[in-house]
């Protein structure tokens, strides 16, 4: 098994676990993991990212996605993440924050930035890494994805510039969520606003 000078594992059993993920996933959630992973080390290919590590986030994004609310903030408590009022309330919120201690906890994973991948892949964050930015941006392009608006060229961003896809995606996200009338994480505001200004420094 190689190691990186932390220690961390950087090699995993990926047919291991997507043989985990089938086993615990429903059907429909199992083909979107796949689909996130392939996108995942697709975007790892062109952005220069670890392909294999990449993979392994997509693989076990959602690996707590089936586990119910309590189980789930049992996780985050357990694993030191703090719960927010807004994911208390909507738990779908909460399998980022648990999935990252289930990976660390049963299926090993070590490396923080695979962890980190899965942590923020729904809200997202200021200052994502590389591996964080391609896991975010792959749960929403994978081909299973409905044709939300602006998706072709939203795709076409994510093999062009990262930071240009995360903003399209988080503002079409924080106008659906607006639209509805449902809780918006503050953190989904703060990454939108974040990467809009890293945008404009490009430019
Ligand atoms: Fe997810």
């Amino acid at each position: 098994m190689k190691k990186t000078p932390k220690g961390e594992r950087t090699e995993y059993d990926r047919l291991e676990l997507i043989r985990e993920m089938e086993k615990t996933l429903p059907y429909k959630r199992f083909v979107h993991t796949m689909g996130v992973a392939a996108v995942a080390a697709g975007l790892a290919m062109r952005h220069g990212e670890d392909v294999r590590r990449t993979e392994v986030a997509g693989i076990l994004h959602d690996c707590a996605k089936k586990l119910s609310a309590e189980e789930m903030i049992r996780l985050c408590e357990k694993g030191g993440i703090p719960v927010t009022t807004v994911e208390r309330k909507n738990s779908a919120l909460l399998h980022a924050g648990a999935g990252c201690v289930l990976a660390s906890q049963r299926f090993g994973i070590t490396d923080e930035e695979i962890l980190g991948a899965i942590r923020w892949h729904t809200t997202g964050k200021p200052g994502m890494t590389t591996m964080e930015k391609i896991v975010f941006i792959a749960g929403y392009i994978e081909p299973g994805r409905k044709d939300l608006p602006g998706m072709d060229e939203i795709r076409e961003a994510a093999f062009r510039d990262l930071d240009e896809a995360l903003v399209m995606i988080l503002t079409n996200t924080l106008e659906y969520l607006e639209s509805r009338g449902s809780e918006i994480d503050p953190m989904t505001r703060d990454t939108c606003d974040y990467y809009k200004k890293e945008l404009g420094r490009k430019t």
